[in-house]
């Protein structure tokens, strides 16, 4: 793979995307290797995935601009329907992911970002949808999952405006949960993730497939997808694990 990287920690996984003489922007081969690095995480293995960007300027500045300023609408189509399908798939792992966004995160970058379950980022990160300002709308999930993240009215605004935003602004309105110093957003993120990792996979998965579908449904259905999930999790090793060495140092003391 040329333009994304991967690694294994322990129970943490990471993507590198690396593209830095065009900070990091997708293209096809760019997505194809995202989407392969991606198809790695051995989900026996790997309890969290990180999605990061090479260099310090940029988590990903967008879709390549000189590949679609030619496209036309088929090609269009054929591209936005691969790079969603390579989010969609980021986003039905079923681990969580977290973006650490070490600089520009605009277009398809921003998407990215919103296609994982949690996003940090550096202190002079960018975030933006500046895609009405090239004539066209976002085409990698923007339109959907912004609002999902920071309601419709706010991602409205951005959407509209297409003006970048600093990551004061993204942790104001909730786009990311932290906005660090650029050297510890690597240390940060692993920190995070190795939380995540220190609980039962199988509560920890569960979690994550209920919310997600809830988002998906009316309140009633939501709530019975959250009784077979909270279910599913008893008799698990885990569980069962967990619950004795509680109860273990409650006896204990
Ligand atoms: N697609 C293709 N190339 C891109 C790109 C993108 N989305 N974003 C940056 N690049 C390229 C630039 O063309 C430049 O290439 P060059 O060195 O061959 O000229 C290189 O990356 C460095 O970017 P540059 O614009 O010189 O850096 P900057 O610091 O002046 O500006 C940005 C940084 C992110 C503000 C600016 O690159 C930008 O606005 N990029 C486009 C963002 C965008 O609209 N994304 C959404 C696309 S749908």
């Amino acid at each position: 793979m040329t333009y994304a990287h991967y690694e294994q920690d322990g129970f943490v996984a990471t993507v590198t995307i690396d593209r830095q003489e065009v900070l990091n922007a997708l293209d096809d081969a760019v997505l194809a290797d995202l989407d392969e690095a991606v198809n790695q995480v051995d989900l026996d293995q790997t309890r969290c995935l990180i999605i990061t960007g090479a260099g310090n300027r940029a988590f990903v500045a967008g879709a390549d601009i000189a590949r679609m300023s030619t496209m036309t609408r088929q090609e269009a189509a054929a591209f936005g329907t691969y790079g969603n399908a390579v989010f969609r798939r980021i986003e039905k792992l079923p681990v969580p992911t977290i973006a650490a966004i070490n600089g520009y995160a605009l277009g398809g970058g921003c998407e990215l970002a919103c296609a994982c379950d949690i996003r940090i980022a550096t202190e002079h990160a960018k975030f933006g949808q500046p895609e009405v300002g090239l004539g066209i709308t976002a085409g990698f999930g923007g339109t959907q999952r912004l609002a999902r993240v920071i309601g419709v009215g706010r991602a409205k605004e951005l959407l509209y405006t297409g003006r970048t935003i600093t990551a004061a602004e993204a942790l104001r309105i909730g786009l990311i949960t932290a906005a660090v110093p650029a050297d510890q957003l690597m240390g940060t993120a692993r920190q995070l993730a190795g939380q995540i990792a220190g609980h039962p996979p199988v509560a920890v998965r569960a979690t994550k497939a209920a919310i997600d579908l809830g988002q998906q449904v009316d309140i009633d259905t939501g709530i019975s997808i959250e009784v077979q999930v909270y279910s599913s999790c008893y008799e698990s090793t885990g569980q069962r694990e967990a619950m004795q060495a509680f109860l273990r140092k409650r006896s204990a003391g």
